[in-house]
Protein backbone atom coordinates (compact mmCIF):
# COMPACT_ATOMS: atom_id res chain seq x y z
CA UNK A 1 0.00 0.00 0.00
CA UNK A 2 0.74 3.15 -0.69
CA UNK A 3 0.80 6.88 0.86
CA UNK A 4 -0.66 10.47 -0.43
CA UNK A 5 -0.51 13.07 1.86
CA UNK A 6 -2.07 16.12 0.76
CA UNK A 7 0.06 19.41 1.39
CA UNK A 8 -0.77 22.19 -1.26
CA UNK A 9 -3.51 24.79 -0.39
CA UNK A 10 -2.59 28.33 1.55
CA UNK A 11 -4.31 28.05 4.60
CA UNK A 12 -5.99 31.25 4.11
CA UNK A 13 -8.00 30.88 7.35
CA UNK A 14 -4.90 30.83 9.95
CA UNK A 15 -3.62 34.00 8.66
CA UNK A 16 -1.57 35.48 10.01
CA UNK A 17 0.15 32.35 10.91
CA UNK A 18 0.04 31.04 7.45
CA UNK A 19 1.46 34.43 5.84
CA UNK A 20 4.73 32.82 5.60
CA UNK A 21 4.63 29.43 6.28
CA UNK A 22 2.36 26.15 4.67
CA UNK A 23 -0.11 25.48 7.13
CA UNK A 24 0.73 21.69 7.20
CA UNK A 25 4.09 22.73 8.85
CA UNK A 26 2.66 24.66 11.63
CA UNK A 27 3.83 23.33 15.16
CA UNK A 28 1.50 21.30 17.47
CA UNK A 29 3.60 20.75 20.74
CA UNK A 30 6.23 22.18 18.51
CA UNK A 31 5.85 19.18 15.97
CA UNK A 32 4.71 20.24 12.32
CA UNK A 33 1.13 19.16 11.73
CA UNK A 34 2.33 16.89 8.59
CA UNK A 35 4.67 15.05 10.85
CA UNK A 36 1.85 13.33 12.73
CA UNK A 37 0.19 12.15 9.28
CA UNK A 38 3.95 10.68 8.53
CA UNK A 39 3.79 8.98 11.38
CA UNK A 40 0.88 7.97 11.63
CA UNK A 41 1.26 6.21 8.01
CA UNK A 42 4.78 4.58 8.88
CA UNK A 43 3.23 3.39 12.04
CA UNK A 44 0.36 1.56 9.72
CA UNK A 45 3.53 0.06 7.35
CA UNK A 46 3.31 2.20 4.54
CA UNK A 47 6.65 3.54 3.70
CA UNK A 48 6.49 4.65 -0.03
CA UNK A 49 4.34 7.84 0.34
CA UNK A 50 3.57 10.90 -2.32
CA UNK A 51 3.39 14.29 -0.90
CA UNK A 52 1.13 16.79 -3.09
CA UNK A 53 2.95 20.03 -3.14
CA UNK A 54 2.02 23.38 -4.32
CA UNK A 55 2.80 27.22 -3.77
CA UNK A 56 4.40 26.25 -0.19
CA UNK A 57 6.48 23.16 -2.33
CA UNK A 58 10.03 24.75 -1.04
CA UNK A 59 8.98 25.10 2.75
CA UNK A 60 7.54 21.90 2.47
CA UNK A 61 10.47 19.89 0.91
CA UNK A 62 12.73 21.42 3.56
CA UNK A 63 11.16 20.24 6.33
CA UNK A 64 10.44 16.85 5.38
CA UNK A 65 13.38 16.25 2.97
CA UNK A 66 13.63 12.50 1.27
CA UNK A 67 11.98 10.83 4.49
CA UNK A 68 15.00 8.95 6.03
CA UNK A 69 14.12 10.82 9.35
CA UNK A 70 10.99 9.19 9.43
CA UNK A 71 11.94 5.88 8.13
CA UNK A 72 9.78 6.03 4.69
CA UNK A 73 10.57 7.01 1.05
CA UNK A 74 9.37 10.76 0.06
CA UNK A 75 7.93 11.32 -3.83
CA UNK A 76 7.11 14.93 -4.15
CA UNK A 77 3.89 15.54 -6.32
CA UNK A 78 3.12 18.81 -7.74
CA UNK A 79 -0.15 19.88 -8.04
CA UNK A 80 -0.19 23.37 -10.34
CA UNK A 81 -3.10 24.72 -8.76
CA UNK A 82 -5.66 23.60 -5.78
CA UNK A 83 -8.39 22.45 -7.58
CA UNK A 84 -10.36 19.80 -5.19
CA UNK A 85 -9.28 16.48 -3.79
CA UNK A 86 -10.21 14.16 -6.48
CA UNK A 87 -7.87 16.49 -8.41
CA UNK A 88 -4.98 16.15 -6.29
CA UNK A 89 -5.96 12.21 -6.58
CA UNK A 90 -5.67 12.25 -10.40
CA UNK A 91 -2.63 14.31 -9.98
CA UNK A 92 -0.74 11.26 -8.01
CA UNK A 93 -1.75 8.46 -10.40
CA UNK A 94 1.20 8.02 -11.86
CA UNK A 95 2.88 7.54 -8.83
CA UNK A 96 0.22 5.68 -7.40
CA UNK A 97 -0.38 3.24 -10.25
CA UNK A 98 -2.36 0.09 -9.24
CA UNK A 99 -1.81 -0.05 -5.93
CA UNK A 100 -4.31 0.42 -2.72
CA UNK A 101 -3.86 3.76 -1.16
CA UNK A 102 -4.02 5.47 2.40
CA UNK A 103 -5.08 9.33 1.30
CA UNK A 104 -4.24 12.07 4.37
CA UNK A 105 -5.29 15.76 4.36
CA UNK A 106 -1.97 17.42 5.63
CA UNK A 107 -3.59 19.25 7.95
CA UNK A 108 -6.23 16.82 9.87
CA UNK A 109 -4.77 15.13 13.07
CA UNK A 110 -5.82 12.16 14.19
CA UNK A 111 -4.71 11.14 17.94
CA UNK A 112 -4.38 6.83 18.35
CA UNK A 113 -3.31 6.63 14.27
CA UNK A 114 -4.48 4.77 11.32
CA UNK A 115 -3.30 1.22 11.67
CA UNK A 116 -6.79 -0.26 12.69
CA UNK A 117 -7.91 1.44 9.75
CA UNK A 118 -5.46 0.16 7.22
CA UNK A 119 -5.55 -3.48 8.85
CA UNK A 120 -9.83 -3.16 8.23
CA UNK A 121 -9.38 -2.44 4.81
CA UNK A 122 -6.78 -5.59 4.28
CA UNK A 123 -9.44 -7.52 6.23
CA UNK A 124 -12.82 -6.23 4.29
CA UNK A 125 -11.08 -5.79 0.82
CA UNK A 126 -13.62 -3.11 -0.01
CA UNK A 127 -12.87 -0.58 -2.79
CA UNK A 128 -12.84 2.29 -0.36
CA UNK A 129 -12.85 2.59 3.31
CA UNK A 130 -13.81 6.48 4.75
CA UNK A 131 -13.34 7.56 7.85
CA UNK A 132 -16.20 9.18 9.71
CA UNK A 133 -16.93 10.56 13.23
CA UNK A 134 -19.69 12.49 14.66
CA UNK A 135 -19.33 16.26 14.52
CA UNK A 136 -21.81 19.24 15.77
CA UNK A 137 -21.27 21.06 12.34
CA UNK A 138 -21.96 18.51 9.79
CA UNK A 139 -22.49 21.43 7.38
CA UNK A 140 -18.85 22.32 7.42
CA UNK A 141 -17.69 18.61 6.03
CA UNK A 142 -18.58 16.00 3.43
CA UNK A 143 -21.47 14.06 5.34
CA UNK A 144 -22.31 10.45 4.81
CA UNK A 145 -25.62 8.57 5.19
CA UNK A 146 -25.88 5.37 6.55
CA UNK A 147 -28.18 2.67 6.34
CA UNK A 148 -27.78 -0.73 8.09
CA UNK A 149 -23.82 0.00 8.20
CA UNK A 150 -23.25 0.69 4.95
CA UNK A 151 -22.64 4.31 3.39
CA UNK A 152 -25.89 4.81 1.25
CA UNK A 153 -24.84 8.49 0.42
CA UNK A 154 -22.64 11.20 0.39
CA UNK A 155 -22.65 14.82 0.20
CA UNK A 156 -20.04 17.86 0.12
CA UNK A 157 -20.64 20.45 3.03
CA UNK A 158 -24.89 19.79 2.89
CA UNK A 159 -26.86 22.46 3.32
CA UNK A 160 -29.30 20.03 5.59
CA UNK A 161 -27.31 17.30 6.42
CA UNK A 162 -29.31 13.98 6.74
CA UNK A 163 -26.57 12.95 9.66
CA UNK A 164 -24.03 14.32 11.73
CA UNK A 165 -21.34 12.12 10.40
CA UNK A 166 -18.49 13.66 8.98
CA UNK A 167 -15.39 12.57 6.61
CA UNK A 168 -12.42 12.42 8.44
CA UNK A 169 -10.05 13.81 5.78
CA UNK A 170 -8.58 10.17 6.08
CA UNK A 171 -9.39 7.26 3.16
CA UNK A 172 -8.21 4.36 1.66
CA UNK A 173 -8.94 3.90 -1.81
CA UNK A 174 -8.30 0.87 -4.50
CA UNK A 175 -7.54 1.94 -8.00
CA UNK A 176 -10.99 2.26 -8.79
CA UNK A 177 -10.95 6.07 -7.34
CA UNK A 178 -8.84 6.80 -10.43
CA UNK A 179 -12.29 6.28 -12.84
CA UNK A 180 -14.53 7.67 -10.75
CA UNK A 181 -12.30 11.00 -10.65
CA UNK A 182 -12.21 11.38 -13.69
CA UNK A 183 -16.31 11.21 -14.47
CA UNK A 184 -17.23 13.41 -11.90
CA UNK A 185 -17.60 17.85 -12.57
CA UNK A 186 -16.84 20.63 -9.80
CA UNK A 187 -18.63 21.57 -7.62
CA UNK A 188 -20.62 24.45 -6.23
CA UNK A 189 -16.95 25.56 -5.02
CA UNK A 190 -15.05 25.07 -7.96
CA UNK A 191 -13.17 22.14 -6.89
CA UNK A 192 -13.49 18.20 -7.93
CA UNK A 193 -14.90 16.85 -4.96
CA UNK A 194 -13.61 13.46 -3.36
CA UNK A 195 -16.70 13.01 -1.84
CA UNK A 196 -18.35 13.34 -5.17
CA UNK A 197 -15.81 10.63 -6.38
CA UNK A 198 -16.96 8.32 -3.80
CA UNK A 199 -20.67 8.70 -4.26
CA UNK A 200 -19.46 7.54 -8.01
CA UNK A 201 -18.11 4.54 -6.46
CA UNK A 202 -21.38 3.67 -4.87
CA UNK A 203 -23.31 4.77 -7.48
CA UNK A 204 -21.51 2.11 -9.45
CA UNK A 205 -22.11 -0.77 -7.05
CA UNK A 206 -18.76 -0.75 -5.73
CA UNK A 207 -17.78 -1.78 -1.92
CA UNK A 208 -17.46 1.87 0.03
CA UNK A 209 -17.37 0.78 3.67
CA UNK A 210 -17.41 3.10 6.66
CA UNK A 211 -15.34 2.94 9.90
CA UNK A 212 -16.10 5.36 12.87
CA UNK A 213 -13.86 7.04 14.70
CA UNK A 214 -13.84 6.79 18.56
CA UNK A 215 -10.10 8.43 18.86
CA UNK A 216 -10.05 12.35 18.58
CA UNK A 217 -10.11 14.11 15.47
CA UNK A 218 -9.37 17.32 14.06
CA UNK A 219 -9.19 19.04 10.75
CA UNK A 220 -6.85 22.01 11.67
CA UNK A 221 -7.95 24.83 9.05
CA UNK A 222 -8.73 27.28 12.17
CA UNK A 223 -7.16 28.49 14.92
CA UNK A 224 -8.75 27.48 17.75
CA UNK A 225 -8.34 23.46 16.36
CA UNK A 226 -4.82 24.26 16.68
CA UNK A 227 -4.96 25.14 20.67
CA UNK A 228 -7.21 22.36 20.92
CA UNK A 229 -4.91 20.08 19.56
CA UNK A 230 -1.98 21.37 20.93
CA UNK A 231 -3.59 20.79 24.10
CA UNK A 232 -4.32 17.17 23.10
CA UNK A 233 -0.88 16.32 22.74
CA UNK A 234 0.56 18.19 25.43
CA UNK A 235 -1.84 16.16 28.12
CA UNK A 236 0.33 12.70 26.73
CA UNK A 237 3.38 14.25 27.66
CA UNK A 238 6.71 12.63 30.19
CA UNK A 239 8.78 14.88 31.87
CA UNK A 240 12.15 15.41 30.28
CA UNK A 241 13.54 18.67 31.77
CA UNK A 242 17.14 19.70 30.39
CA UNK A 243 18.24 23.23 30.07
CA UNK A 244 19.15 25.43 33.19
CA UNK A 245 17.04 26.20 35.30
CA UNK A 246 17.51 28.70 38.19
CA UNK A 247 16.77 28.56 42.02
CA UNK A 248 14.08 31.26 41.58
CA UNK A 249 11.64 29.15 39.58
CA UNK A 250 9.49 26.48 39.62
CA UNK A 251 7.81 23.66 37.74
CA UNK A 252 4.85 21.80 38.37
CA UNK A 253 3.13 19.37 36.22
CA UNK A 254 4.29 17.52 32.94
CA UNK A 255 6.99 19.31 30.96
CA UNK A 256 9.26 18.94 28.24
CA UNK A 257 12.10 21.51 28.46
CA UNK A 258 14.66 20.84 25.55
CA UNK A 259 18.36 21.53 25.32
CA UNK A 260 19.62 24.93 26.13
CA UNK A 261 16.72 26.15 27.55
CA UNK A 262 17.56 29.30 30.55
CA UNK A 263 15.03 29.48 32.94
CA UNK A 264 15.26 32.61 35.48
CA UNK A 265 12.77 33.62 37.87
CA UNK A 266 9.94 31.85 36.33
CA UNK A 267 6.63 29.98 37.23
CA UNK A 268 6.31 26.95 34.81
CA UNK A 269 2.84 25.27 34.99
CA UNK A 270 2.79 21.92 32.87
CA UNK A 271 2.11 20.46 30.75
CA UNK A 272 4.21 22.57 28.75
CA UNK A 273 6.87 22.16 26.28
CA UNK A 274 9.89 24.31 25.65
CA UNK A 275 11.72 24.45 22.47
CA UNK A 276 15.82 24.13 22.29
CA UNK A 277 17.45 27.23 23.04
CA UNK A 278 14.52 29.20 24.25
CA UNK A 279 14.95 31.52 27.34
CA UNK A 280 11.99 32.35 30.08
CA UNK A 281 12.68 35.31 31.65
CA UNK A 282 10.16 36.95 35.10
CA UNK A 283 7.90 34.73 33.17
CA UNK A 284 4.24 32.50 34.20
CA UNK A 285 4.02 29.81 31.41
CA UNK A 286 1.30 27.75 31.10
CA UNK A 287 -0.39 25.05 31.40
CA UNK A 288 -1.44 23.91 27.93
CA UNK A 289 1.46 25.67 26.33
CA UNK A 290 4.07 25.50 24.30
CA UNK A 291 7.06 27.78 23.39
CA UNK A 292 8.95 26.79 20.11
CA UNK A 293 12.69 26.62 19.89
CA UNK A 294 14.95 30.22 20.03
CA UNK A 295 12.02 32.50 21.28
CA UNK A 296 12.63 34.89 24.15
CA UNK A 297 10.14 35.43 26.63
CA UNK A 298 10.45 37.84 29.36
CA UNK A 299 7.08 39.08 31.02
CA UNK A 300 6.94 40.50 35.10
CA UNK A 301 3.73 40.02 36.83
CA UNK A 302 2.01 38.68 33.92
CA UNK A 303 -0.38 35.76 35.70
CA UNK A 304 -1.32 34.47 31.67
CA UNK A 305 -3.69 33.03 30.48
CA UNK A 306 -3.79 28.78 28.88
CA UNK A 307 -2.26 29.45 25.61
CA UNK A 308 -1.24 33.03 25.03
CA UNK A 309 2.26 32.54 24.95
CA UNK A 310 1.20 29.54 22.74
CA UNK A 311 -0.12 31.79 20.48
CA UNK A 312 2.40 34.77 20.35
CA UNK A 313 5.35 32.40 20.31
CA UNK A 314 3.74 30.80 16.97
CA UNK A 315 3.11 34.48 15.54
CA UNK A 316 6.78 35.54 16.14
CA UNK A 317 8.23 31.96 15.26
CA UNK A 318 6.79 32.37 11.97
CA UNK A 319 7.31 36.08 11.98
CA UNK A 320 11.01 35.62 12.25
CA UNK A 321 11.80 32.17 10.78
CA UNK A 322 12.14 30.72 14.73
CA UNK A 323 15.03 32.56 15.68
CA UNK A 324 13.82 35.29 18.38
CA UNK A 325 10.61 36.73 19.26
CA UNK A 326 10.05 39.23 22.35
CA UNK A 327 7.07 39.59 24.14
C1 LIG B 1 -12.32 18.34 3.00
C2 LIG B 1 -13.33 17.38 2.35
C3 LIG B 1 -14.47 17.09 3.32
C4 LIG B 1 -13.93 16.54 4.63
C5 LIG B 1 -12.85 17.50 5.20
C6 LIG B 1 -12.14 16.87 6.38
O1 LIG B 1 -12.96 19.58 3.22
O2 LIG B 1 -13.81 17.97 1.15
O3 LIG B 1 -15.35 16.16 2.75
O4 LIG B 1 -14.98 16.36 5.55
O5 LIG B 1 -11.85 17.81 4.21
O6 LIG B 1 -11.17 17.71 6.91
P1 LIG B 1 -12.18 20.99 3.09
O7 LIG B 1 -11.14 21.00 4.17
O8 LIG B 1 -11.58 21.02 1.72
O9 LIG B 1 -13.23 22.05 3.27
Amino acid sequence: MKGLILSGGKGTRLRPLTHTSAKQLIPIANKPILFYALENLVEAGIKDIGIIVGDTKKEIMEAVGNGKAFNCKITYIEQESPLGLAHAVLTAEDFIKEEPFTMFLGDNFIKGGITDFVKEFYREKPNALILLTEVPNPWDFGVAELKNKTVVKLVEKPKNPKSNLALVGVYIFDSHIFKASKKIKPSFRGELEITDAIQGLIDQGLKVNPHLIKGWWKDTGKLEDILEANRIVLETIENKIHGNIDNLSQITGKAIIEKGVKIKNSVIRGPVIIGENSRIINSYIGPFTSIYYDCLIVISNSPLKEGFIFLEALKLMIGDHGKVGII
